[in-house]
């Protein structure tokens, strides 16, 4: 999946990546074409026969040692030459710019707050089409990578220590992201997806993501809503209008909203939540998640009232 996403740029900073790629692949593949002929005509035409005479002995080549020295040189100059440019591109400077997205990683999921509004987001980040946001990254825990490749570089996610990259994309649409540095046990279902979107759909989004979601009053829902505060859900997650305010695990204020559950390792639907809910090593087995033992009766009432956190 990365070799075909990285050449598929939708962003200027993805694209020098792109580009540069290409270009180190076609000089290297020449390379590799240039040596596998030259091995074969030797193997031809240098073979051993019968009645051959003994080969012509030949010691250094002075012509030869330049060429081969001064070749490689070159072709390195001209690689670091490229190499820089695609820095400079992939990677603007900061500045005194303000970030207009934090993302914190976790083990394994990602946090995402946009201080402008004070939005806040797991694994599912939105951005307006066609322009280049400043994303701060850092850690919760251990050292994550923030990575998505059809629209930016890759940036280390460190605990105690803050990074930027620059996040566009030119086009709408869903990107794929992961995280790109060996975290732990679940470090492969540790994904997050990027919506790009026209600006109104964007601030339709964040507006929707600022708003409490409604108490529902009877039935399934409240029982639901009942159990998050009888169980221990909220020392661990918020729901906007609750008491608590932690973020050891994802916001849950809008998850009916998002796309994907527990990091990417399933698809947001009713039947996957109840998995999640019932049995979260069914789903990513060495997830912080516990295990609540809860009857089917109560997930039930638990998906029933988190389909209502749009
Ligand atoms: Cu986080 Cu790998």
């Amino acid at each position: 999946m990365t070799g075909v996403v990285t050449l598929n740029p939708f962003s200027p900073q993805a694209a020098a990546i792109s580009h540069l790629f290409i270009a180190i692949l076609i000089i290297l593949g020449g390379i590799f074409l240039l040596v596998t002929a030259l091995v074969i005509v030797a193997i031809i035409r240098y073979r051993d026969r019968p009645d051959a005479p003994e080969a012509r002995q030949v010691f250094g080549s002075h012509r030869l040692e330049i060429a081969w020295t001064v070749a490689p040189i070159l072709l390195l100059a001209l690689i670091a030459v490229f190499m820089i440019r695609a820095i400079e591109a992939s990677d603007p400077p900061v500045g005194d710019e303000h970030p207009d997205i934090r993302v914190t990683g976790h083990q394994w999921w990602w946090e995402a707050q946009y201080p402008s509004s004070g939005a806040l987001v797991a694994n599912e980040i939105h951005i307006p089409v066609g322009k280049s946001l400043l994303v701060e990254v850092d850690s919760a825990d251990v050292i994550h990578d923030f990575w998505v490749p059809e629209l930016a570089r890759k940036i280390d996610a460190i605990p105690g220590h803050v990074n930027h990259v620059w996040i566009r994309a030119d086009r709408p649409g869903v990107y794929q992201g992961v995280c790109a540095e060996f975290c732990g046990a679940e470090h492969t279902w540790m994904r997050l997806i990027v919506v790009a979107e026209p600006q109104a759909d964007f601030d339709a989004w964040q507006s929707a993501q600022l708003t409490n979601p409604p108490t529902p009053k009877e039935g399934m829902e409240a029982r639901g809503l009942q159990l998050v505060k009888d169980q221990t859900c909220l020392n661990c997650h918020a729901i906007s209008g609750l008491p608590g305010h932690k973020n050891i695990g994802p916001d849950l204020t809008h998850i009916a909203g998002r796309q994907i559950l527990a990091g990417g390792a399933a698809s947001n639907t009713p039947e996957n939540l109840f998995r999640w809910l019932k049995d979260p090593a069914s789903i990513k087995p060495e997830s912080h998640m516990p295990n609540f033992q809860l009857s089917d009766d109560s997930v039930h009432a638990l998906v029933a009232y988190m389909e209502t956190l749009k």
